[in-house]
């Protein structure tokens, strides 16, 4: 390409759709199809609550939260990949059901994306819902640096509603000089305990940044934790808040009691309000502290203007996604995880890449965590299966820490217990110390998935596993 094509190119994706003619011979097959170029890079965002000061991020686009990317469900998506940062990074497509090398899994789906370098991630998502997407490389480091964004998903039949807001609740661990506190990044004292923590609060990368409404409105806020670590106990004051779906998959409407809901991280919720406030008025979205609130963002109806003055008359139900389900569990392949280690968990030792190891020596390698015995990716995968077995797994945490359990490329339910009547699809569980969580679903996706859990310190700290659907 000439440089004037190549620049013509450029403007013409970021426009949203690509002309067959300009795209890669894979693309050619489709005549148009929703282009969505990402480039990762440093940069700079005003995060904390001064409004002079800079504080250096990695980002999307030069944003973080990176750009919002909507596709359609079933619609195919094509993501030409960059990398301008100085580590090598993948990009994980976190919810949605997609194929597996493009899951962005460095070492078991893809090789990594070196600096420089570029990957095109290409998929079709069979479900709705709020999705995100972020680094899978040191993604310690690299997700707590801003490498993170929404990846919507849209029904083919969408409920109606005036404003789809995205309410993307970080934590940022922030020094004095309001830069990034690399100095604990790998803290090992971190790891062993519930994660790095942050310090300052924003949704969508700002401070206490305002949601413009309209008296009346009907809004879907689609809310996602995106943490490292930090598990969040939330509230939408002032407004009856319905909740419609979690993790992207749509449930039974249900108003939440004071409007509270807790997302662990890599957890979503997608919320209906509608915003019977006078005109003027405010309300707040709150981080329920120990101690005070939090105020996360406000929403703000306009001065003057009315949309409606009673609830809309609609549906608010979303529509089911194709999720395989057994109905009937009983003659699912059972297994056990069970979650090792961390402070005070009296883990002895593990194995780790292939070799059985005291726990001093695993202190060394920073390997603090395992998963039925084996600290780190192991060699040989927790289960392999053929497609469309059913499997149940007890996810047993027998240590003193809580954790957000993931499951990629699949959506699961829980199973026993009390919950089981009440129980959702989701992709992230929380599963609290001492406590077993059954999980159950469709093994229907031809690939090499990860387990691990999402407070990412922990992941990287040993707790991570894989699966294989053949
Ligand atoms: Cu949000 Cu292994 O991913
Ligand atoms: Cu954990």
């Amino acid at each position: 390409m000439t440089m004037m094509n190549r620049r013509k190119f450029l403007i013409a994706s970021s426009a949203g759709v690509v002309s067959a003619a300009f795209s890669s011979p894979l693309l050619a097959a489709t005549s148009r199809i929703q282009s969505h170029p990402l480039v990762a890079s440093a940069g700079v965002a005003n995060i904390t609550s001064d409004p002079e000061i800079e504080t250096g991020v990695w980002q999307y686009n030069g944003v973080t939260p990176g750009p919002t990317i909507r596709v359609k469900q079933g619609e195919p998506v094509s993501i030409p990949f960059e990398n301008r940062l100085d580590q090598p990074t993948t990009v994980h497509w976190h919810g949605p059901r997609i194929a597996n090398n493009m899951d962005g899994v460095p070492g078991l789906t893809q090789p990594v994306v070196e600096p420089g370098k570029t990957f095109h991630y290409q998929f079709t998502s069979r479900d709705a819902g709020t999705f995100w997407y972020h680094t899978h490389n040191r993604t310690w480091e690299q997700l707590a640096r801003g490498l993170y964004g929404v990846l919507i998903v849209e029904e083919r039949a969408p409920i109606r509603i005036d404003q789809d807001l995205v309410c993307v609740v970080d934590d940022w661990l922030i020094d004095d000089q309001g830069k990034i506190d690399d100095e604990s990044f790998g803290n090992l004292h971190d790891w062993a305990h519930s994660g790095r923590l942050g310090n300052v609060l924003t949704v969508n990368g700002a401070h206490q940044p305002v949601f413009q409404v309209r008296s009346g409105e009907r809004i879907r806020l689609r809310v996602l934790n995106v943490a490292n670590a930090r598990i969040m106990p939330l509230r939408v004051k002032g407004v009856k808040a319905t909740a419609i779906a979690i993790d992207g998959q749509p449930i039974t409407p249900e108003v939440l009691t004071k409007g509270e809901f807790t997302l662990a991280p890599a957890q979503r919720i997608d919320l209906v309000l509608d915003m019977l406030l006078a005109p003027g008025q405010q309300t707040e979205i709150e981080f329920i502290g120990r101690r005070k609130n939090l105020i996360a963002a406000t929403l703000k109806c306009h001065p003057t203007e009315v949309r409606r003055t009673r609830p809309l008359e609609a549906s608010i139900e979303l529509p089911q996604n194709p999720l395989p389900s057994s109905g009937d569990w009983s003659r699912a392949t059972r297994f056990q995880l069970s979650m090792e280690g961390g402070a005070m968990g009296r883990m002895q030792g593990a194995e780790y890449n292939g070799q059985w190891m005291g726990i001093r020596d695993l202190i060394k390698e920073k390997k603090i965590w395992a998963l039925n015995g084996i600290a780190g990716l192991p060699e040989k995968p927790f289960f392999s299966v053929r497609r469309g077995t059913s499997v149940v797994v007890d996810l047993e945490n027998q240590n003193a820490w809580p954790h957000a359990m993931h499951v990629h490329g699949h959506h699961f339910r829980e199973i026993g217990g009390s919950k089981e009547g009440k129980s959702v699809w989701r992709d992230t569980v929380l599963v609290e110390p001492g406590k077993t969580r059954r999980i159950a679903f469709v093994a229907d996706n031809p690939g090499k998935w990860l387990i691990h859990c999402h407070m990412i310190e922990h992941h990287a700290g040993g707790m991570v596993t894989w699966f294989e659907v053949i």
